[in-house]
């Protein structure tokens, strides 16, 4: 970074202001936390659900997948007992699926080994998915472990409060947040300080506009101060982003239409989509339909674009087409797939779907519903 070494001895991390920061942060807290489920009785699996959830996801996104997951799967042991399709299922729309996949394997580790979630921080870091981030939540809210936690919004906070220039994202600058979010925790109080701090970050010190005037720690905050509260953190350096269009082939055969299951690693571990593929060069729609069948040895015949999806995956913006096409010939064959079905668009929702993917599913509901057997003969 420069979250320089300076950084850690700055004349504003004295004890007094170490105190007056956790007094401010709790008092703030206590009259303004967002009443959640998970607040409400944090145990430690619902902390751990909700705080695997909330990684990606905004508070009010979570709030009503949460309610549904702990309602089918209230403890460690149903999650664990639950088929991995079902536990995608009550995820699909959250994306980032390896965060659900992770969580179901994790339990089946917990159940395993007794049905109780480890209580600190190093050991919860065995479990997959759990990352320091994670740890650290269900450490301090769940066990009371002055433990703390750095995540996007906590990183942005302390940037404003001590004035850490440089790009917080490098590994060193990780470092350093996470010695200083160790020296400010509050041993008494960690999960309500973390929480506390969380969500300073996510809705007070927000990125953009930050709401300076209604901070409970703006007297304390070196960015206020010099009347520069956006010049910290500075922005990092990005990957530029990549144009990609897909092109999944949505085949219709005597009213059912093939999905194929993506393999449990990776992008998209173990969801299934229409079989897709990318356009190469100056390919037309309808060759990378065409080849999108061919790799799983369907001969089908393109028709029409069903509809588009935008949508944005790490550092590439992808425009997805689905293409109605009309099966030929050819038994489908699993290709690089773990499983293909014909499914009829009554039972698309059966099957965990991306979003964008779910969006191709919905259109053909909508299609095969007004237009049945007039298109697609
Ligand atoms: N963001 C992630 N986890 C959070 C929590 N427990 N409280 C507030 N914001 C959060």
């Amino acid at each position: 970074m420069e979250v320089r070494r300076s950084a850690m001895t700055t004349p504003a991390l004295n004890t007094d202001w170490i105190a007056e920061l956790r007094r401010a942060l709790l008092r703030w807290f206590e009259a303004q936390r967002r009443p959640t489920p998970w607040r409400e009785n944090p145990d430690p699996y619902r902390v751990w659900v909700s705080e695997v959830m909330l990684q990606q996801t905004q508070t009010a996104t979570v709030i009503p997948y949460f309610e549904r997951f702990i309602a089918r799967f209230p403890t460690v042991q149903a999650l664990a007992d639950a088929p991995l399709e079902e536990v995608l299922r009550y995820w699909e729309g959250l994306g980032y699926y390896a965060r659900a996949r992770n969580l179901h394997r994790a339990a089946q580790l917990v159940a395993q080994s007794g049905g109780r979630l480890p209580s600190t921080a190093d050991r919860l870091r065995e479990l997959p998915g759990v990352g320091a981030y994670t740890a650290g939540a269900i450490a301090s809210i769940a066990f009371g472990q002055p433990t703390p936690v750095v995540d996007g919004n906590v990183a942005r906070v302390l940037a404003r409060l001590l004035w850490l220039k440089g790009d917080l994202k490098t590994a060193a600058a990780q470092k350093q947040l996470w010695r200083l979010g160790e020296q400010l925790v509050d041993p008494q109080r960690p999960g309500d300080f973390n929480q506390a701090i969380m969500e300073l970050g996510s809705m007070v010190c927000t990125p953009a506009q930050p709401r300076c005037s209604e901070c409970p720690v703006s007297h304390l905050c070196a960015a206020f101060q010099r009347g520069q509260p956006t010049a910290v953190p500075e922005p990092s350096r990005r990957a530029p982003t990549r144009q990609v269009v897909d092109v999944s082939a949505v085949i219709e055969r005597d009213g059912r239409f093939l999905l194929v299951q993506r393999p449990m690693e990776g992008l998209w571990g173990g969801l299934w989509e229409f079989p897709r593929a990318t356009r190469q060069g100056r390919e037309s729609l309808e060759t990378v339909a065409l080849r999108a069948a061919q790799q799983l040895g369907v001969q089908a015949e393109p028709r029409s674009v069903l509809t588009t999806v935008k949508h944005t995956v790490t550092y590439s913006r992808i425009q997805l087409y689905g293409y109605l096409c009309a099966w030929q010939s050819g038994e489908a064959q699993r290709g690089e797939y773990v499983a293909c079905e014909w499914v009829a668009p009554d039972a698309l929702e059966n099957y965990a779907l991306s979003a964008p993917q779910r969006r191709l599913a919905d259109a053909l509901r909508q299609y095969a519903g007004v237009l049945w057997g007039i298109c697609l003969p």
